[in-house]
C-alpha cells in the first residue's frame, strides 16, 4: 500500500485546531448539544471570523475552547488542539496557566469579566504578576504600557479608576490592554465591539487589528456582524444552529457565497450606502436545538431545499480552494 503524502505536516499545523466538537447541556432534566461536531482551524497569525445568528453555539465554542463552561455543560466529544496540545486532556492547573498567558479572551461586556470592587491599575498588575512573575513595580510599569498602548489618555492616573468610572468603550480597551498584557499567541475576541456605538467600534477594530500585527498573534473574532468579519477577517466560518454551514477566506465568502444561509446573511447586512427600510431578512427562526430538524437544520428556512435535504446531514464539501459548504446543493451555486 502506497503512505499518503503528507505535506511538511509541522510547518503548517495550525496554532488552533478545534475537531468534531460537541458539546452539550444539561437543562431541565435533559441533554441537548449545542455544539454538533464542529471543526476548524487557526493559522498563526490568521485572523478567524465566526459568524452567524444568536444562539448558534459560537460563544459556547469559544468558551469550551477556554476549558470555561458553564457548570452544566461539557464536552461530549472532539479535539481542540492548541500548539499540538489537546487542551481537553491538560490538568486544570496546567489549562489555568494557558489561559491568560497563551490565550487570551475578551467578552462583549466588560462589566461582566472587570471586578468593581477593584481597580482598574490591580486587576492588571495581578494577571501580569501571576503569569510572568514579575515583582509589582515591573508589573506596574507594564500595566501602564499596555493601557497606553490600548490607547487610554492619562493611562498611569487611570490605574486608580474602579471600572465604573470609565465609559464602555474604555473599559473594553482595559479588557484589551489585559488580555493582551502577556502576549498571547492567540485571542478569543467574543463580540468585543457589540455593545459600544459605531465610532467607537470602529476605533476598537483598527487598535486590534494594528494590535495584533505587532504581536504577530492569531484572533478568532465572533461576531454576527458581517461588517465586522469584511473589516477584519482573514477567514471565515458561518455557524447554524450547532453546527458549521460554510466556512471560505473573506473574498470568497462574500463574492461567491455556497450556503444559502450565508447568502441570506449576505442580503441581510445592511449596507452604509443602502437604505435600512430594505434590508432583507432570513424568513423564519433558528430551531430549537433540543429538537432539531433531522437532516440539514435550515432546510425549514431554506427556499432552495429540495426532499433530500431533509434525510441526512450534509457534509461539508469543498467548493473552491479553502472553502467548504454544508450543501448538498452547494456545487450548483458555485457552478
Ligand atoms: N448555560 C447553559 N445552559 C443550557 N443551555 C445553554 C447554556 N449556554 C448556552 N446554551 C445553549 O447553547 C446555545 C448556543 O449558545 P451560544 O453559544 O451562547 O450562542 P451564540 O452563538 O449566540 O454565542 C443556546 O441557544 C442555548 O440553547
Ligand atoms: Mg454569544
Amino acid at each position: 500500500m502506497t503512505p499518503p503524502l503528507l505535506s511538511a505536516p509541522l510547518l503548517s499545523a495550525p496554532l488552533l485546531s478545534v475537531r468534531d466538537l460537541t458539546v452539550t447541556f444539561r437543562a431541565e432534566g435533559r441533554t441537548q448539544a449545542a455544539v454538533d461536531r464542529v471543526g476548524f482551524d487557526v493559522a498563526a497569525g490568521e485572523v478567524l471570523g465566526i459568524v452567524g445568528e444568536s444562539g448558534s453555539g459560537k460563544s459556547v465554542t469559544a468558551l469550551a475552547v477556554m476549558g470555561l463552561l458553564p457548570a452544566n455543560g461539557r464536552v461530549a466529544s472532539g479535539e481542540i488542539l492548541f500548539e499540538g496540545t489537546d487542551l481537553l486532556r491538560l490538568p486544570a492547573r496546567k489549562m489555568r496557566d494557558l489561559r491568560g498567558r497563551r490565550i487570551g479572551m475578551i467578552f462583549q461586556e466588560p462589566m461582566t469579566s472587570l471586578n468593581p470592587v477593584f481597580t482598574i491599575g490591580d486587576q492588571i498588575v495581578e494577571t501580569i504578576v501571576h503569569h510572568e512573575r514579575l515583582g509589582r513595580r515591573a508589573a506596574r510599569e507594564r500595566a501602564v504600557d499596555m493601557l497606553a498602548r490600548v490607547g487610554i489618555p492619562s493611562a498611569r492616573r487611570r490605574l486608580d479608576d474602579y471600572p465604573h468610572q470609565m465609559s464602555g468603550g474604555m473599559r473594553q480597551r482595559v479588557m484589551i490592554a489585559m488580555a493582551l498584557a502577556c502576549s498571547p499567541r492567540l485571542l478569543l475576541a467574543d463580540e468585543p465591539t457589540t455593545a459600544l456605538d459605531v465610532t467607537i467600534q470602529a476605533q476598537l477594530l483598527d487598535l486590534l487589528n494594528d494590535l495584533r500585527r505587532e504581536f504577530g498573534m492569531a484572533v478568532v473574532v465572533i461576531t454576527h456582524n458581517m461588517g465586522v468579519i469584511a473589516e477584519f477577517a482573514d477567514r471565515v466560518a458561518v455557524f447554524y444552529a450547532g453546527r458549521v454551514a460554510e466556512e471560505a477566506p473573506v473574498e470568497p465568502l462574500f463574492d461567491r457565497p455556497a450556503h444559502p444561509y450565508t447568502r441570506g446573511l449576505l442580503a441581510s447586512t445592511p449596507r452604509l450606502d443602502a437604505d435600512a427600510e430594505r434590508l432583507v431578512t432570513i424568513p423564519g427562526a433558528m430551531p430549537n436545538i433540543a429538537a432539531p430538524p433531522p437532516g440539514c437544520r435550515f432546510a425549514p428556512r431554506c427556499g432552495v431545499k429540495v426532499e433530500a435535504c431533509e434525510a441526512d446531514r450534509p457534509p461539508l464539501v469543498a467548493v473552491g480552494d479553502g472553502h467548504r459548504a454544508a450543501c448538498i446543493r452547494a456545487g450548483e451555486a458555485a457552478a
